[in-house]
């Protein structure tokens, strides 16, 4: 059993937590959506610096609300890819100076990693080998994870990712950032069958579809045309209307793609991770669609979707009971393949 603290500074939230191995002791997330919010999408040097700021008192915040010291913590933890650089930089550099302060080892953790690790968080009976659907504002991927630190991907986004298409549709419907949550509370009120909308679809030189991979700046640009057109009928949009067209759209591309991913590969279980595993349409029909399959789905609570800490340490935890350590000289990167 390891008591790991990790840091997780990749974009916008200042997370700090600290887990037993699957087990969640204490868990900070500091969020800078307001500071961003004006600026409509997050703005990278003033992510690093509110990073530097509240930093230290989530850190403090986690240990004292686990009723921990740091003689209690085996190993301290950091996301270093990938991420926005200066962000990844200011979490990296403290997780290593604690360390080094504290005289423990030191892991760097993949963002991505972290969000397939939110579901053993809830899950803790969970084992590979299962299918990921891994959807957030950066990435959009079908992941066969084989076992801790094997995984293979089976399909992702050719453009936009499904929670970037959320706050880029939010955006030209001038609705805030970020888009997620705000049309997901629209969408409740709406009609999804109000506005056909077109599903992208990747297509092969031999004919057919792609199952896994996805495309969504078809449907972001059928949205701006619709919303043009509807602006020049009326200036009051049928906000609530859109939101769940485009909503119900999302969701039913990534339901498919993910049932037929989990149906090839011959497993049962698809655990969803990222920001848009919050939406509620896209839990809705995917529950509904794996029903039918006989599949299990598993999601992780609304906390655990969006950009956390916990599940930095859920997955640090794993590579440190295998024995793994990070060298101090590890660097951040602002892409990398999981
Ligand atoms: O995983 P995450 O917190 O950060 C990244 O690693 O990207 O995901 C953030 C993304 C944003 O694009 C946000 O709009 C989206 O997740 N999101 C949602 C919902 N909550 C957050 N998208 C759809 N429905 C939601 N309820
Ligand atoms: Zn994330």
């Amino acid at each position: 059993m390891a008591t790991i603290l990790a840091i997780e500074t990749s974009c916008d939230e200042t997370a700090v937590a600290i887990v037993n191995d699957r087990n969640i002791l204490s868990s900070i997330v500091s969020s800078q959506i307001e500071t961003h919010q004006p600026y409509g999408g997050v703005v990278p040097e003033v992510a690093s610096r509110q990073h530097v700021e509240l930093l230290n008192p989530a850190i403090a915040q986690a240990l004292s609300s686990a009723q921990l010291n740091w003689s209690d913590i085996d190993a301290v933890a950091a996301t270093c890819t990938p991420g926005l650089v200066g962000a990844l930089l200011v979490g990296v550099t403290a997780a290593k100076t604690l360390a080094i302060v504290h005289q423990k080892p030191f892991l760097g953790v993949h963002h991505l990693e972290g969000h397939i690790y939110a579901s053993y968080l809830s899950s803790p009976d969970l084992e590979p080998p299962f299918v990921c659907l891994l959807v957030s504002g950066g990435h959009t991927s079908l992941i066969l994870v084989k076992a801790c630190g094997d995984y293979e991907t089976l399909g992702q986004t050719r453009d936009d990712a499904a929670g970037e298409a959320f706050d880029k549709v939010a955006r030209l419907m001038n609705l805030g950032y970020p888009g997620g949550p705000i049309l997901d509370r629209l969408a409740t009120k709406g009609n999804p069958k109000a506005f056909p909308l077109p599903e992208g679809q990747i297509s092969l030189p031999e004919g057919g579809f792609h199952r896994y991979d996805s495309s969504f700046s078809g449907l972001k640009t059928a949205v701006l045309r619709l919303t043009q057109k509807l602006q020049k009928e009326s200036p009051d949009l049928p906000v609530e209307d859109l939101a769940a067209s485009f909503q119900e759209t999302v969701a039913k591309a990534l339901t498919k793609r993910a049932i037929a991913c989990a149906l090839d590969c011959g497993l049962d279980t698809i655990a969803v991770g990222g920001g848009v595993a919050a939406n509620s349409g896209l839990r809705h029909h995917l529950q509904a669609a794996a029903a039918k399959h006989n599949l299990r789905v598993l999601f992780p609570p609304l906390e655990f979707c969006t950009d956390n800490a916990a599940m930095i340490a859920c997955a640090a935890a794993e590579h440190f009971n295998q024995g793994e350590r990070s060298p101090l000289s590890l660097g951040v990167l602002s892409r990398m393949a999981i």
